[in-house]
C-alpha cells in the first residue's frame, strides 16, 4: 500500500519532475497537474524508466480551480499538495507583472479554493532565496537565516512573498475557524521551503532540466557553451567585494532538492506544525569563478568567458544557513556543486535536444 497520495502542480518540471521521482521511490502515489507551458511529458517517460513506477499526469492549469476540483474527487487519497507550478524569469516577470501575479499568486489561490474543497490540508510550497533580496544589507544576516527580513526587488520575488503570505493566512484561518466549531484542525499545514540555486541532473544522464525557451541560469549556460551552442560566458561583474570579484551563490543539487521535499512533507504530515519556513540550501556559497572552474575540471577544457558589467537586480552573496532544516528536518544536502557539473554536464552532452531525443543506448542499458 502507498504511503500516501500527493498531487505535484509543476510535477513535469525540472524540480517538480525530479520530486516526484523522490515521492514514488519512497513509496508515495503521485498525481501531476501541469499545462506543459514550460515542460514536456517526456519527463514522465524518464521518471518510469528510472523508478519503474509511472504519476498520473492531467494536463491542467493551475489558474482552473474547477479542473483542480475534479482532479481531488477523482483521487480522494490525495491529502498533500506539493506546489511547484509557476512563472519563474526574474527578467520576463519585471516585463508582464500581471501575468506573474496572475498565474502565481492567483493560481495559488484557486489551488488552495479546491484543496479547501476536498479536504486536501498539507501544502509544500515553493519559495526562492530571492525573498529575501539583498541580505547584505543587514548586519551578520549571511548565511542568511529563515528570520532575515524579506524584501525581494523584483516582481516574481514578490509573487513568491505575497504567495507565503496567502499560505500562512489560509492555513491560519483554516485552523482556527475549524477549532472553534469543535472540529480538528491540527491536519491543516504548510511548508515554505526557499530554495537557493538549483542545479544538476539526474546521474544516470537521462533525466534534467529541460526549458522550452532560452536558459538563463548559470550552469546551463555554461553548458551551452560547452556543447557549443553558444560562444562564450557572459561573467556579470568581476568588481564585488567577494573573494575573487564575483558573486557568491549557494549551488544545490536538484536530488537533494528533490530529498527537502519528501522530508518537508513527511514532517507537515507527522509533526502538524502549522506554517513554518525552511531554507533548502547547503551553507556552503560558491563564485561565479568558482563554478566555471568546476565545470572546467569536469569537461577538461577552459571555457570561453568573458567579464561584463553587473546584471542589474543581481546581489553580492545568497549563501542559506540551513541549520534549520538540518535539525528540524534532519536533511542536509549531500552532493557537492563540482558533482552538480559533473551531472549537468552529462546531461547536456548526451542530450544536446533534451527530451526531443532519446539518450544514447549506452545510458539506457546502465
Ligand atoms: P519549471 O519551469 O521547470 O517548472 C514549473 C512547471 O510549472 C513547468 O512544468 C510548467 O509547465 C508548469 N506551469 C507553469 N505555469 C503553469 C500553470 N499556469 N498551470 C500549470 N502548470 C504550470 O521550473 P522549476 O525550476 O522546476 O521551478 C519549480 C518551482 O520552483 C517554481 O515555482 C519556481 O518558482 C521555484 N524555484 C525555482 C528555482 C530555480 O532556480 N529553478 C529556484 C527557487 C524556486
Ligand atoms: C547565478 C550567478 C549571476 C548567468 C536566479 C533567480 C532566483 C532563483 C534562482 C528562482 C549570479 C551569474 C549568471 C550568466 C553570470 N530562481 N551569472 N553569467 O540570479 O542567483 O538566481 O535563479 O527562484 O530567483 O534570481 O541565478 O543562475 O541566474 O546566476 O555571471 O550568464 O551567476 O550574476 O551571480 P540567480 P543565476
Amino acid at each position: 500500500m502507498a504511503v500516501g497520495t500527493v498531487l505535484i502542480t509543476g510535477g513535469t518540471g525540472y524540480i517538480g519532475s525530479f520530486t516526484s521521482l523522490a515521492l514514488l521511490e519512497h513509496g508515495y502515489d503521485v498525481v501531476i497537474v501541469d499545462n506543459l507551458y514550460n515542460s514536456s511529458k517526456v519527463a514522465l517517460d524518464r521518471i518510469e524508466l528510472i523508478c519503474g513506477r509511472r504519476p498520473e499526469f492531467y494536463k491542467v492549469d493551475i489558474t482552473d480551480e474547477e479542473a483542480l476540483s475534479k482532479v481531488f474527487e477523482k483521487h480522494p487519497s490525495i491529502d498533500s499538495v506539493i506546489h511547484f507550478a509557476a512563472l519563474k524569469a526574474v527578467g520576463e516577470s519585471g516585463e508582464i507583472p500581471l501575468e506573474y501575479y496572475r498565474v502565481n499568486v492567483g493560481g495559488s489561490i484557486s489551488l488552495l479554493r479546491a484543496m479547501s474543497k476536498n479536504n486536501v490540508t498539507n501544502i509544500v510550497f515553493s519559495s526562492s532565496a530571492t525573498v529575501y533580496g539583498d541580505a547584505t544589507r543587514f548586519e551578520n544576516m549571511i548565511p542568511i537565516p529563515e528570520h532575515c527580513p524579506i524584501g525581494p526587488t523584483n516582481t516574481y520575488g514578490r509573487t513568491k512573498a505575497m504567495i507565503e503570505d496567502v499560505i500562512t493566512d489560509h492555513v491560519k484561518a483554516q485552523r482556527s475557524n475549524l477549532q472553534k466549531a469543535g472540529k480538528p484542525f491540527e491536519q491543516w499545514n504548510g511548508a515554505l521551503l526557499r530554495y537557493f540555486n538549483p542545479c544538476g541532473a539526474h546521474p544516470s544522464g537521462i533525466m534534467g532540466e529541460d526549458p522550452q525557451g532560452v536558459p538563463y541560469n548559470l550552469l546551463p549556460l555554461m553548458g551551452k557553451v560547452a556543447t557549443g551552442d553558444r560562444e562564450k560566458l557572459l561573467v556579470f561583474g568581476d568588481d564585488y567585494p567577494s573573494r575573487d570579484g564575483t558573486a557568491i551563490r549557494d549551488y544545490i543539487h536538484v536530488v537533494d532538492l528533490a530529498k527537502g521535499h519528501l522530508v518537508a512533507l513527511n514532517y507537515l504530515r507527522e509533526n502538524k506544525p502549522g506554517v513554518k519556513a525552511w531554507n533548502l540550501g547547503s551553507g556552503r556559497g560558491s563564485t561565479v569563478y568558482e563554478m566555471i572552474k568546476a565545470f572546467n575540471a569536469v569537461i577538461g577544457r577552459e571555457l570561453k568567458y568573458e567579464v561584463v558589467a553587473r546584471r542589474q537586480g543581481d546581489v553580492l552573496d545568497l549563501t542559506a544557513n540551513p541549520t534549520l532544516a538540518n535539525e528540524e528536518l534532519k536533511w542536509k544536502t549531500e552532493i557537492p556543486m563540482e558533482q552538480a557539473c559533473e551531472d549537468l554536464w552529462r546531461w547536456v552532452n548526451n542530450n544536446p535536444q533534451g527530451y526531443r531525443q532519446d539518450p544514447p543506448p549506452e545510458l539506457l542499458a546502465a
